[in-house]
């Protein structure tokens, strides 16, 4: 069985892992190189950690350390789009430090996913984790945009950056951001 997402969702979904590793700033970072015709992607918290062990079987769909269901799909999922995609996935982690992900794919591959909808992913995290920081790049070429929830708490005084107004505004806001970059 092949199950295909799109990038945001997957990033959605491996945000929720730091989430819940207790991580305060997650960091989602892509890179289109469009010269060598790679995507890679980055995922960083500093959550919890995993040891060797837990690490490696994290790449395993038969391990999860959750009772509530017997297989974690989230991490082999992203791995194995990555490896389908001519790429390769890789997964760092240190206990009480923080875990990093990388994938590559290959951009014109066939089965590269479509980014999605990366403004409703990053307005979710947000949204339902106002005390976590998310750092957002994302570059293509010489493109870059940028996006960060402590830069914008700096500037929101008085506001909760999870109140609708704020909220609505990120997201245009970095709807813009994206689409901009795109037709650079
Ligand atoms: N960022 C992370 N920090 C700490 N532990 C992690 C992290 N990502 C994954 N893990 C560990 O690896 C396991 C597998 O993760 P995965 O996302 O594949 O499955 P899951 O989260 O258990 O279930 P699912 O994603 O399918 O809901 C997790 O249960 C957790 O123990
Ligand atoms: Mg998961």
């Amino acid at each position: 069985m092949i199950i295909l997402k799109d990038f945001s969702l997957h990033l959605l979904d491996l945000a929720q892992n730091s989430l819940r590793a207790a991580a305060t700033v997650i960091s989602l970072d892509l890179n289109e190189d469009v010269t060598a015709n790679r995507l890679i992607i980055d995922i960083e918290d500093n959550g919890r950690g995993m040891d060797p062990t837990t690490t490696k079987k994290a790449v395993d769909p038969f391990f999860t350390t959750r009772t509530t269901r017997k297989v974690g799909l989230g991490v082999s999922l992203f791995a194995a789009a990555a490896k389908r995609c001519g790429g390769e996935f890789t997964i760092c982690s240190e206990p009480g430090k923080g875990t990093k992900l990388t994938a590559s794919f290959l951009l014109n591959h066939w089965d590269t996913p479509p980014m999605g909808d990366m403004a409703g992913t990053i307005i979710t995290l947000i949204a339902g984790n106002p005390k976590v920081d998310f750092f957002y790049r994302h570059r293509r070429g010489k493109a870059e945009y940028r996006f960060d929830t402590r830069s914008i708490k700096e500037i929101l005084t008085d506001v909760p950056i999870s109140s609708p107004t704020v909220l609505a505004y990120l997201e245009e806001h970095i709807r813009k951001g994206l689409t901009q970059m795109e037709t650079l």
